[in-house]
């Protein structure tokens, strides 16, 4: 591919978009969904944005026309590749310190993940780390986790808090992810998650209870987090804990979400649809009843195909929402217990493992992920090129919608737009 002109390499969140940008001679552009089909795309096609934001799109010879590449700031020749919107990976754990590779060891051995946590590893053991870390070392451990999911075609991640459980250090957390976001060209969605686990040594009712006395109102009035989310399971929090907590944060201006049906049913799903979460994650042990709850309360259903490969468990039914005429959401979970950033590579099994199409492994991690973070439509929604839309954008080093979950191992991005400027190049993150 040919980087005909322009700079924008080196964009931070701060910076300024360029005036205008073309890209142009793509083989496929991913458009988004469309009526009757999962994406629209556009043979031969290219898109022009202007002060980051995308202005028109269609085929090269008619963008073009009206923008000429010459008079862009960063235009970009595709040359008979693949461009799709930016990925959004919904659901990531990313900012947290500390070692758990030994735990992966374990699990092989046949260890399972609850018996790990319940003597004190998993979740709590980093934890502990996150206890001991300063806020610019959690920052910088972030930002370095971004620059790899940048690199493999994401442009919006969702972050939780969640390995502070502490109204100090799940602060401490989402300042980090503030931080971070604010010097990196990824858009960061913050969500709080004081109630990821329950601390060593307390009681789950007395933590529920510090969580929405304590947390929510502190986490409320820094306005640092969109979202709340909880760890609805066997052994960590019952239905009823999570539905108070989850409540009280859409009291406090915090959209709900929920980790549901991971190990075992205890109700997530009905949660979920009461208190009308933005998206149930995880679904591994959900049933019939409970995916219906979801699809009627119009609930999305995030999946995370990476979290069940690492477990070695049974993948998530996601023919089951996609038959009832509900996008199936797709997403990292990037933690310590699944250490996966790319997107690529959950479109590749949410294909192998969960029977979907191609087309629909697309829609699951661009526009119906938009949709589980509540910013797919209207001003500045994510996920598609469509006019209004961020110019977030991938170029492929392939020529074909279908390379992307085909690819089963190698990276397929070669260039990166981030509200217009040129972020990745030649595969390589460019940020000051
Ligand atoms: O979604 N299940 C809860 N939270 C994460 C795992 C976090 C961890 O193990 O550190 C998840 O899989
Ligand atoms: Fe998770």
């Amino acid at each position: 591919m040919r980087e005909e002109s322009g700079s924008g390499e080196s964009a931070t969140a701060g910076s300024e978009p360029p005036e205008r940008t073309v890209v142009h001679g793509a083989s496929e552009l991913v458009v988004g969904p469309d009526d009757g089909v999962e994406v629209e795309t556009i043979t031969d096609g290219a898109f022009a944005a202007e002060d980051g934001r995308v202005v028109a799109i269609g085929t090269t010879d008619e963008v073009l026309r009206e923008y000429p590449a010459g008079s862009a700031d960063v235009a970009v020749d595709a040359d008979g590749r693949l461009v799709t919107p930016g990925f959004v990976d919904p659901h990531s754990h990313a900012v947290f310190a500390g070692d758990r590779t030994d735990e992966f060891a374990a699990k092989l051995r046949g260890k399972s993940y609850e018996d790990i946590l319940a003597e004190g590893g998993g979740i709590l053991r980093t934890v502990r780390a996150v206890r001991e870390a300063d806020e610019a070392t959690l920052t910088a451990n972030l930002l370095e986790h971004l620059d790899v999911m940048l690199a493999h075609g994401t442009t919006t991640v969702e972050v939780k808090s969640g390995y502070g459980l502490s109204t100090e250090s799940e602060l401490k957390l989402l300042r980090a992810i503030d931080a971070a976001a604010e010097a990196h060209p990824v858009s960061v969605v913050p969500t709080f998650m004081g109630a990821h686990a329950v601390p060593d040594g307390d009681d789950a009712e007395a933590y529920t209870r510090r969580v929405v006395d304590e947390q929510i109102p502190a986490v409320a009035e820094q306005g640092i987090a969109d979202f709340c989310d909880v760890f609805c399971e066997r052994g960590v929090f019952s239905a009823d804990q999570s539905r108070r907590i989850l409540e009280a944060g859409r009291e406090a201006g915090l959209t709900p979400k929920i980790h549901a049906d991971e190990f075992a049913d205890v109700g997530a799903t009905g949660v979920a649809a009461d208190v009308g979460a933005a998206s149930a994650d995880h679904l591994l042990r959900t049933d019939d009843d409970g995916a219906d709850r979801l699809v009627e309360a119009g609930v999305t259903p995030v999946l995370l195909p990476g979290t069940a490969f690492a477990l070695g468990e049974a993948y998530a039914d996601a023919r089951r929402f996609l038959d009832a005429g509900t996008p199936v959401a797709l997403a990292t979970d990037f933690n310590p217990n699944c250490f996966a950033r790319s997107m690529g590579f959950v479109a590749t099994l949410g294909c192998v493992g969960m029977g979907m199409t191609p087309a629909e492994s697309v829609r699951g991690v661009t526009h119906a992920a938009a949709e589980a973070l509540d910013r797919a439509d209207g001003a500045g929604g994510v996920g598609t090129l469509r006019p209004g839309a961020p110019a977030d954008a991938v170029v492929h080093g392939v020529g074909k919608l279908v390379d992307v979950p085909y690819s089963l191992d190698v990276n397929t991005v070669e260039t990166v737009l981030s509200k217009g400027s040129r972020v990745v190049a030649d595969g390589r993150v460019a940020r000051e």
